[in-house]
């Protein structure tokens, strides 16, 4: 299975990924077991295939350390050189309150050592207060370690518009924010897009297939209940579908989107991939990789494969124009994580 070269993006001029992440918080252990060998194995079926490059955080259970044990059997079978085609994007989600160089050097130091890596290719930030406005000061401590080389590149998740500006003002180089984008929740759209356009900012998106609501596994199938739902992340955008029209609307999306993969040979998934690649500002679509457990790397290979026309857009854009608007139900990107 070879991946086209279209696949393939510039993140920064000097960092190039793939536009399909694989998302690593479905091994934190909230999503089912995960067996570690077999998971392992599972990250060279994912790299071979074209899937080279990966999302975690500090805080998805073992993700870092698979990332450090997947690297050194990658040096060990096939040389150290094969290390440079691996991308692994991690996160520092700390607690509010005071930063000190020292608390943040610590955490970075944890993440290099865990993933066995000199540098962290891409640090993505997360702050829970915009009431503490220690998150400029950990910023400004991050850059510094970017710039002694512990870290390639400086990034954010689930910052707003508004926060991401106050730190762009203050000089501090963003590349990339992580941010929930899909057909359900187009929030990035109203404020978030436009200002990354405009700052040379690129999107990574979470959440594009629903945790795989967005499939023919959901389509016209009952209302799920709580207990059916077997995964934090299907539980998570089931919410989101709630607040944003309900089961019913939602059955009504999956059939539009059915017709319209159909006329491609596609499938549900791949037109919710492929609409949230082609908005502006969009790197990267993370899809969560349950390893070792389930795969939909050819399936989601195929979104690569897609050119919506505008009859597709009308189609689509006819149901979502009967949903609610989640900007104002919620708020800007992120505001659900806000403390
Ligand atoms: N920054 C943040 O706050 C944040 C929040 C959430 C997620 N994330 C990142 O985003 C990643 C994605 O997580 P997510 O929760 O948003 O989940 P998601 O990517 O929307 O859903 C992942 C699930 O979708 C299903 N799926 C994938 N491809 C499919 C296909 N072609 N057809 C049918 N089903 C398919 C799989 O379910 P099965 O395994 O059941 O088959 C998979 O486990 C996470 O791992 C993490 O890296 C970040």
């Amino acid at each position: 299975m070879d991946l086209p070269r279209t696949v393939m993006t510039q993140l920064t001029p000097d960092l190039r990924i793939c536009r399909l992440l694989n998302g690593l918080w479905q091994v934190s252990g909230a999503h089912g077991a995960i067996d570690r060998g077999a998971a392992i194995e599972d990250m060279f079926a994912y790299h071979d295939a074209g899937f080279t490059t990966w999302d975690l955080a500090d805080h998805y259970g073992p993700a870092e350390d698979f990332i450090g044990e997947f690297r050194r059997r990658m040096a060990a079978n096939r040389g150290v050189e094969a290390l440079a085609s691996i991308q692994a994007f991690t996160k520092w989600v700390p607690e509010s309150g005071r930063m000190t160089r020292q608390i943040v050097e610590e955490n970075i130091r944890v993440s290099l050592r865990r993933m066995g890596v000199d540098t962290l290719d891409l640090l993505q930030f997360h702050w829970w207060d915009y009431g503490d406005a220690n998150y400029l000061e950990a910023l400004r401590y991050l850059a510094e370690l970017r710039d002694e080389g512990k870290i390639r590149h400086l990034a954010l998740t689930n910052f707003d518009t508004e926060h991401l500006n106050i730190i762009v003002e203050q000089g501090i180089r963003i590349v990339s924010n992580q941010v929930q984008y899909s057909l359900i929740d187009r929030r990035p759209e109203v404020h978030m897009s436009p200002f990354c356009q405009a700052h040379d900012i690129q999107l990574l998106t979470y959440g594009t297939v629903g945790g795989g609501l967005l499939s023919e596994g959901y389509l016209g199938q009952p209302e799920p209940t709580r207990g059916v739902l077997t995964t934090a992340s299907l539980r998570k955008y089931k919410q989101m579908v709630d607040a944003w029209g309900g089961w019913g609307l939602f059955q009504e999306l999956l059939s539009a989107l059915k017709h319209v993969a159909d006329k491609h040979r596609v499938s549900i998934a791949n037109i919710a991939v492929r609409y949230i690649l082609d908005r502006p500002a969009v790197a990267g679509v993370i899809v969560g990789t349950r390893l070792g457990v389930a795969e939909h790397r050819e399936d989601n290979t195929r979104s690569f494969d897609v050119t919506l026309d505008a009859g597709d857009h009308t189609q689509i854009e006819a149901i979502l124009g009967k949903s609610r608007d989640l900007y104002q139900l919620i708020g800007d990107c992120g505001d659900e994580y806000r403390r």
